[in-house]
């Protein structure tokens, strides 16, 4: 796994960051608690002094990690989350990221109030933040234990987000934040080895199928040769690329003249533009097995965004597992330069093309 984050995923490093400061939050907890157990002595005032030493490691990692995200990209939300829950995510981290400064720099000011100057591990004396006194202490240590009590708080809004998207919406967030044991350990092995398994079309029982308007009339044809692969990706509930490959020339319309025009120059030009192609790989979920797939068509020399809609069901088919994938979109021919010269009329043949595809796909 990378050191760096990208826009998919933590990196190492953050994600190193993330779970070395939740531990050492817990032993501060675990260490606060020890020691207010204990007597005034020399117990009590090595516990302190510790939580103190790991308080202020918390602080420089803190620091640390906020140097680290401004040099990283910072992995998006699902594209399908509502603003609110964007808001609320951000609110989350921004109330987590300032209580990690606050609640450690209330302890050192608290400290430095009561005049027990703080050391790191005995190594390095820090300088006192505040004038000792007993007001300004009172202070502090309310703060401390108030601050404390916000970032409890914090993490537990904050925990209950991180499993509705795993449980509830189904997403990647939660995994993209554990490192390998992690994810292996909640079932996704694909997605920790980096190799997203992938399906692809097969041509027995797949058809791609286009409606267009000649001559006032509904006309229909079919490609006969074409490859879809989908690329499962690491999300299991969205895959992550789809790739279609049409061979133009295997157009059928089930008129040989007309077939060989439409191969021609001035439609599909198929001897120097074979293959028409689109490829998405930002594909969302729009609700219960429906999908949309943006990408770039490409037909002849032109290339252009599309989004394509579409349904993805499992099924079982000849006694065993395929995926069904159906879906439409229309297009303009006139966008892609399909019909040059007197054929940019679209008196006799329409400029909206509509192309529909039922696809059968298994694991190649
Ligand atoms: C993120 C880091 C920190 C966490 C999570 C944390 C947490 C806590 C907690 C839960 C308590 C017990 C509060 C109570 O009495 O109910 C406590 C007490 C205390 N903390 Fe921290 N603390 C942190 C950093 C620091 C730092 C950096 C210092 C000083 C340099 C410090 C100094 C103290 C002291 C002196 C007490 C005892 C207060 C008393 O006598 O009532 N803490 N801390
Ligand atoms: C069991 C406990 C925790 C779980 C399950 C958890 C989970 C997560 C997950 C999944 C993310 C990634 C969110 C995304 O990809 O958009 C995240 C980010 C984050 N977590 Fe946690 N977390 C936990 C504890 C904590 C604690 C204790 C803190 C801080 C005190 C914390 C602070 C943050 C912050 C600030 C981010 C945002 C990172 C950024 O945008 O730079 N988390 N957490």
């Amino acid at each position: 796994m990378p050191l760096r984050n990208t826009t998919q995923r933590w990196g190492t490093g953050a994600q190193l960051l993330h779970w070395l400061i939740l531990a050492l939050i817990i032993a501060q907890i675990a260490l606060a608690r020890t020691a207010d157990a204990l007597p005034l002595g020399q117990g009590k005032l090595a516990m302190l002094a510790r939580h103190k030493s790991l308080g202020i490691t918390i602080l420089a990692l803190a620091l640390l990690r906020l140097l680290w995200r401004a040099v990283n990209p910072t992995p998006e939300l699902p594209a399908s989350s509502r603003p609110w829950e964007r808001a609320f995510a951000r609110l989350t981290h921004a109330g987590l990221y300032i209580l990690l400064f606050a609640v450690p720099l209330s302890g050192w000011m608290m400290s430095s109030a009561r005049n027990f100057p703080v050391s790191w591990f005995g190594l390095v004396q820090l300088p006192d933040l505040v004038q000792p006194g007993k007001a300004t202490f009172e202070l502090m240590q309310s703060a401390h234990q108030l601050l404390m009590g916000a970032l409890l708080a914090f993490i537990v809004l904050h925990v209950l987000a991180a499993l509705k998207h795993h449980f509830v919406l189904k997403n990647d967030v939660l995994r993209r934040m554990l490192p390998l044991l992690g994810v292996l350990a909640l079932g996704l092995g694909s997605a920790a080895s980096g190799e997203a398994a992938a399906l692809h079309s097969e041509s027995e029982g797949s058809a791609v199928r286009f409606e267009f308007d000649q001559a006032g009339a509904r006309s229909s044809g079919r490609f006969g040769k074409f490859q879809v692969v989908l690329d499962l990706g690491s999300r299991p509930a969205t895959p992550g690329r789809l790739d279609v490959r049409i061979d133009a020339a295997s157009i059928d319309t089930r008129d040989e003249e007309r077939d060989g025009m439409l191969r021609g120059r001035e439609f599909f030009d198929t001897s120097r533009f074979p293959v028409a192609r689109f490829v998405a790989t930002d594909i969302v979920a729009r609700g219960a097995d429906r999908y949309e797939a943006s990408g770039q068509l490409t037909i002849r020399d032109i290339t252009r965004p599309v989004t394509v809609p579409f349904v993805m069901q499992m099924r079982m088919e000849d006694n065993r597992q395929v995926t069904r994938m159906q879906g439409a979109v229309t297009i303009r021919r006139l966008d892609f330069g399909v019909g040059q010269g007197d054929w940019k009329s679209t008196n006799w043949v329409g400029n909206d093309v509509r192309v529909s595809f039922d696809l059968r796909l298994a694991p190649g």
